[in-house]
């Protein structure tokens, strides 16, 4: 547990399941004031509410799809509203879809671009605006990927719009700093989380992913979740710009295991 993170407000975007549930329950148990956004699911917003507060912290739910700017300001503004400030931003909701890429529709595009990137681009604008006016040594953990760095075919959309926040993460984390802001992405690898329920609750497509990873084994969202705490702790106060890969080694070239090449 970080001391630090007792009572301070964190804003998680798309945090009614998976990473996102994982992390407002992490907050929760670190006593901190919790937001949770929600795209569509009231009763499971509900749920994860409960599970905070049984977890020692406070929190809220606030509907907004993330790709909509006026649903991203009202976010902000209800966090400082109801808790009276804003520390920590997590910009974590997003989506992926399968499709060849020259068979992919300007409309799937532009809807994995408006919620990944774009989305976590409007959350951190408006919490450094926020932290900016107020003098406030905020900070912003985006929900990368390693895909931010391993092409992926079929996901074009969803490679380039984790892509693109690697390198927004860095200028934001360059601009900001003078300030005492600091952004940083999380980019984990194969988690068990609803996005992959389907292929990874298929025994042959689990130990193919598996076999992708050196631990060997699908991540579990708590070990994104311990991961979030640290990054947004005093105990990372000089981390910035950097994405923290949590991924049991899945970037570093595992067909390279046992010396092959
Ligand atoms: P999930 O599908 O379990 O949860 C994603 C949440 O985001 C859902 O609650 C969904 O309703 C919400 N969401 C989607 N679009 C939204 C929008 N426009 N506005 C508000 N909420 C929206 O997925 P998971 O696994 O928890 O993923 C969370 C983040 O982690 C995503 O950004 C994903 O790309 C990233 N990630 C996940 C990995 C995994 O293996 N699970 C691996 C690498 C990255």
């Amino acid at each position: 547990m970080y001391q630090d993170l007792k009572d301070k407000v964190v804003v998680i975007t798309g945090a009614s399941k998976g990473l996102g549930r994982a992390m407002a329950v992490r907050f929760g148990q670190e006593q901190s004031k919790v937001v949770i956004n929600y795209r569509s699911k009231e009763e499971e917003a509900l749920e994860v509410k409960k599970e905070v507060e049984e977890a020692g912290g406070q929190a809220i739910i606030v509907h907004g799809d993330v790709s909509k700017e006026a649903d991203v300001i009202n976010l902000v503004q209800t966090a400082v509203k109801e808790f009276g400030t804003l520390d920590i931003m997590i910009n974590n909701a997003g989506f992926e879809n399968p499709v060849a890429s020259h068979e992919l529709s300007l409309d799937n595009w532009q809807a994995v671009i408006d919620t990944n990137l774009t989305g976590a681009f409007l959350g951190s604008r408006e919490a450094i605006k926020y932290w900016v006016e107020n003098d406030i040594k905020g900070n912003v953990i985006n929900m990368s990927s390693v895909h931010e760095m391993i092409p992926w075919p079929l996901f074009v959309h969803y490679a380039a719009s984790k892509g693109g926040m690697k390198l927004m993460t860095e200028t934001l984390a360059l601009e900001y700093a003078p300030k005492g802001i600091r952004v940083n992405n999380i980019g984990p690898g194969a988690m068990d989380t609803p996005i992959n329920a389907e292929k990874f609750n298929d025994p042959e497509q689990r130990a193919d992913v598996e076999s992708m990873i050196p631990m060997g084994y699908i991540g579990k969202p708590e070990e994104v979740s311990s991961v979030a705490a640290f990054l947004a702790s005093e105990q990372a106060s000089y981390v910035t710009g950097v994405t923290l890969f949590v991924d049991g080694g899945m970037t570093k070239y595992p067909s390279f295991q046992a010396g092959r090449g």
